[in-house]
């Protein structure tokens, strides 16, 4: 059975006005991604990643085209509903991380969970969550007491805590080193196989290209490649690489 459309993009265009100036920041990008896909939006600087990333996570409207995310079409929603889609269906991971930096690790995974309704639960669930991405002695820490790849681990945690179908990422790698880039996409990618959990990243970082299993490549506002690909390495359940 073919794997359903959690995404549909049809000639998507955006343009940004700016006083007089007005940016064509997409020209007609059409493009459907599956569930369980873990796919990669590569491209220069200023090719439209952000631009995409944002209106498949209902944070902004396109300015024509279609977009269905998770069989609801974005442009029919009021704010409102926009926000309700990403608050219980679309997990988010930015490059800066995000963390609310008064709360503690396990507090930052509980309010977005305490946000979208849960319960009693909420505990249980932050740390079972923290726990599986190796952050269940980091628990009570704050954000300033974490390094920039334990801080990315919680966001993710975050993201994924009340299991949405989608999870979209801008450059999360960004600011990592080497190996903290690869312990996230190792944990994202175990999420992934574990759960289905869809993935989609923007990046120019070769090292999340190398585990994506789809490439789309924007040049200039515009779908330029499409392709799909043999992932690095796989991964086991607990996000380990097979040869370790
Ligand atoms: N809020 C905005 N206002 C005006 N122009 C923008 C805005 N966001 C992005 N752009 C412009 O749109 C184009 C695509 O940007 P972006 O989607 O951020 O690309 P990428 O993420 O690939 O670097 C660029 O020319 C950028 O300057
Ligand atoms: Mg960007």
């Amino acid at each position: 059975m073919p794997a359903e459309t959690l995404v549909a993009a049809r000639d998507i265009t955006k343009v940004y006005n700016t006083g007089h100036i007005n940016v064509q920041a997409l020209r007609g990008v059409s493009v459907d991604i599956h569930e369980g896909d873990f796919m990669n939006i590569v491209g220069p600087s200023g090719s439209g990643k952000t631009t995409l990333l944002n209106l498949i996570g209902a944070l902004d409207v396109a300015t024509s085209g279609e977009l269905s995310v998770l069989d609801k079409d974005i442009s029919a929603l009021s704010k409102r509903q926009r926000a309700d889609l990403r608050l219980h269906s679309i997990g988010f991971v930015f490059q800066a991380y995000n963390l609310v930096p008064v709360l503690t690790a396990r507090e930052n995974v509980e309010f977005v969970l305490e946000l979208q309704g849960v319960g009693a639960e909420r505990r249980r669930r932050a740390h079972a969550i923290l726990d599986q991405l190796g952050l269940g002695d980091l628990a009570d820490r704050r954000p300033n007491e974490l390094s920039g790849g334990q801080q990315q681990r919680v966001a993710v945690a975050r993201a994924v805590a009340s299991r949405p179908r989608l999870v979209l990422a801008d450059e999360p790698t960004a600011n990592l080193d080497g190996e903290n880039a690869e312990i996230l996409l190792r944990m994202m990618r175990a999420l992934n196989e574990e759960h289905g959990t869809t993935f989609i990243f923007s990046t120019h970082d070769p090292r999340v290209v190398a585990h994506a299993r789809r490439v789309v490549t924007l040049v200039d506002g515009r779908v330029a490649k499409d392709e799909e690909r043999e992932p690095l390495r796989p991964v086991n359940h607990r996000g380990i690489t097979q040869e370790d």
